[in-house]
């Protein structure tokens, strides 16, 4: 019996694997159990083989098996050994230059040392594989995935040989129209299995999740609820010490329980002060701990309140990519790297464009008092008519939000990027919305639009976009002065976009190659200067926006982009950074950084 996570994963796949029709099985929900960093684990990190497969041959030759010639009649025109090596976690562009641009299978493979635990159960936990893959161990397919951003496990308490065992991975990071990013985006289409691999290890019955958060509406009151592997009535124990919680409580038929706390002398994290508290959850065999924080985020009118004070968000975004590396982020050394920049620019917040990033990174932010808008690549053309489409939005929604929902620096759950305003774009992203706060409804939920307009008549930027009712926050990506020239001096714009709501500017700016000085008033001069002049003129706008709640330059380093074509200007990378992709500031970085730094000192 094959454990998919998802069927349609086995049909995306080209050419469809023979046995497709046989997958089976319902996912469990949640899907992988919470906290893998806090449990017995072995990384499986490392050098990989591997065997580019470049019309889809493996799966036909079930290469899966690693067979060797037992006889002098056999032979085999495969073998894991002796040939390509890559790197895992990591991408396979940047690791080799035939593969820079390459879009179709690598099989992935190698042999670990386990053994099954008598009484323990054992699970196989990628953090990210993108963008799809199929797994097999011992020669045995034992589960798919679609989805390049969140993780799955797959059990094989049952399946491990005692000593040596041989995993195989398919990936595969073909764009195709119902996929979740689709054909064409602005950043590079990495495949590979681009994040930590684990075989953990739990007792028979496990803490499989818990959900311990500040209650949205109260400043102290701690709702948490604990669900077990089992549909067995345990008890269970929630303890924060420092808080003085040591809560017994007894799961109900389905391995479920839950409480509130009212607590005293809490101190609720905030950017300011990113308090964390020891979290310990225990039962009978099992015991997980780790740092959790507790804040309030709420919106008051047009304001974002942070324990009920209104905190405007000094954001940046970036991609999942180290550009020195020319690779995907994946380690917390990164994480640092990433992070430290954009404390440096003096933000509160960032936006971690434009898919759920690594774990590491969302633990370091939340230590280092930095708001989360973390969102699933619904990015520009989703083929919202297709179902399988939004079965698979809904599942990556439900993965991201699974794994952070415990991470208080996670303010907002962004549920698109662009799209265009139709009845299937609304019904999609509707559903969407049910979905995460059936799960979660402690954060607030946004989505970018790029709809703003300006009106001739009344001289006004306008939107128009019925969706934005469904919003906690409204958010705009409005490039003036880049895709859009100024219709009017700075100093006269005036937004009237959806004035009754906090209105997030989540994406502005304008390339520049770092180093390169030329006319201010000139787009085509690529220079600093004309970048620098850019962010003065959008910060004056950004004088005339009542409701505005927030704003995040569009971004903090270049970054891939095969369709980035300029010769000399881009060559397959998109300079919008305010860092260039060797790390050196360009001029209008620090123009953001006063700005912020004027405004983190007046107080908003
Ligand atoms: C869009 C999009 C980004 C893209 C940016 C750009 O707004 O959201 O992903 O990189 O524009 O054109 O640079």
């Amino acid at each position: 019996m094959k454990i998919s996570i998802l069927a349609s994963a086995i049909a995306l796949f080209l050419p469809l694997a023979a046995n497709a029709a046989e997958v089976s099985v319902q996912q469990e929900t949640p899907a992988f159990m919470t906290n893998v960093y806090g449990r017995d684990y072995t990384l499986l990190n490392g050098k990989w083989n591997a065997i580019v497969d470049l019309y889809d041959q493996g799966l036909k030759m079930k290469i899966y098996e690693n067979r060797t010639p037992q006889s002098k009649e056999e032979f085999y025109e495969y073998s894991f050994e002796g040939g390509l090596r890559l790197n895992v976690p990591g991408d396979w562009n940047s690791q080799a230059p035939e593969l820079k641009y390459y879009e179709g299978t690598v099989w992935y493979a190698r042999h670990f040392d386990a053994s099954p635990v008598p009484g323990k159960r054992q699970f196989l936990y990628f953090g990210a594989v993108s963008y799809r893959c199929r797994v097999y161990l011992n020669g045995e397919e034992i589960a798919s995935h679609e989805g390049g951003f969140t993780p799955f496990q797959v059990e094989v308490t049952d399946r491990l040989k005692d000593g040596d065992n041989f995993i195989a991975v398919e990936v595969n990071n073909r764009r195709t129209p119902d996929a979740i990013p689709a054909l064409a985006f602005d950043w590079w289409n990495y495949g590979g299995i681009t994040r930590d691999v684990m075989l953990i290890t739990t007792p028979e019955v496990y803490i499989k999740d818990y959900f311990i958060q500040l209650d949205k509406n109260s400043p102290d009151v701690i709702n948490a609820s604990v669900t077990l592997s089992g549909t067995v009535s345990e008890t269970v124990k929630i303890e924060i010490p420092e808080l003085k919680i040591s809560q017994e409580l007894v799961t109900d038929g389905n391995g479920r329980a839950s409480a509130s706390f009212k607590v005293k002398k809490l101190r609720r994290w905030s950017p300011d002060d990113p308090k964390l508290y020891d979290v310990i959850v225990s039962s009978a065999s099992d015991r997980v701990e780790e740092s959790i924080g507790f804040r309030n985020i709420s919106v008051d009118g047009t304001k974002i309140l942070i324990n009920g004070r209104p905190t405007f968000m000094r954001s940046i975004s970036f991609h999942e990519e180290i550009p020195q590396r020319r690779g995907r982020a994946f380690s917390e050394a990164d994480a640092v790297m990433l992070l430290s920049e954009a404390r440096a620019l003096g933000v509160n917040m960032v936006r971690l464009a434009h898919y759920p990033q690594n774990e590491y990174t969302v633990r370091l932010a939340e230590k280092m008092g930095i708001v989360l808008w973390q969102e699933i690549p619904i990015w520009q053309g989703i083929d919202f008519e297709d179902a399988g489409t939004q079965a698979k939005a809904q599942r990556m929604l439900t993965e991201m939000i699974t794994r952070d929902k415990n991470r208080c620096a996670v303010g907002f759950w962004g549920v698109a990027n662009e799209t265009k305003p139709s009845d299937a774009r609304n019904a999609f992203l509707t559903s969407l919305l049910e979905t995460g706060k059936s799960i979660d409804t402690t954060r607030l939920y946004v989505a970018a639009f790029d709809l703003v307009f300006f009106n001739d008549k009344t001289r006004h930027f306008e939107m128009n976009d019925g969706f934005t009712s469904s919003l906690d926050v409204v958010a705009v990506n409005k490039y003036m002065g880049w895709y859009h020239p100024w219709p009017l001096d700075p100093t006269e714009a005036v937004w009237d976009v959806v004035p009754d709501k906090p209105l997030i500017i989540s994406e502005f700016g304008g390339e520049a190659l770092y180093g390169q000085s030329g006319d201010e008033t000139v787009a085509s001069s690529w220079s600093e200067d004309y970048q620098a002049k850019l962010y003065r003129d959008n910060i004056e706008m950004f004088r005339h926006i009542p409701n505005l709640a927030g704003v995040s330059p569009w971004i903090l380093f270049d970054f891939r982009s095969p369709y980035r074509f300029h010769p000399t200007n881009q060559e397959d990378w998109n300079r919008k950074g305010l860092v260039s992709d060797q790390g050196y500031r360009k001029k209008a970085w620090y123009i953001m950084h006063d700005y912020y730094m004027d405004i983190k000192n007046n107080g908003r």
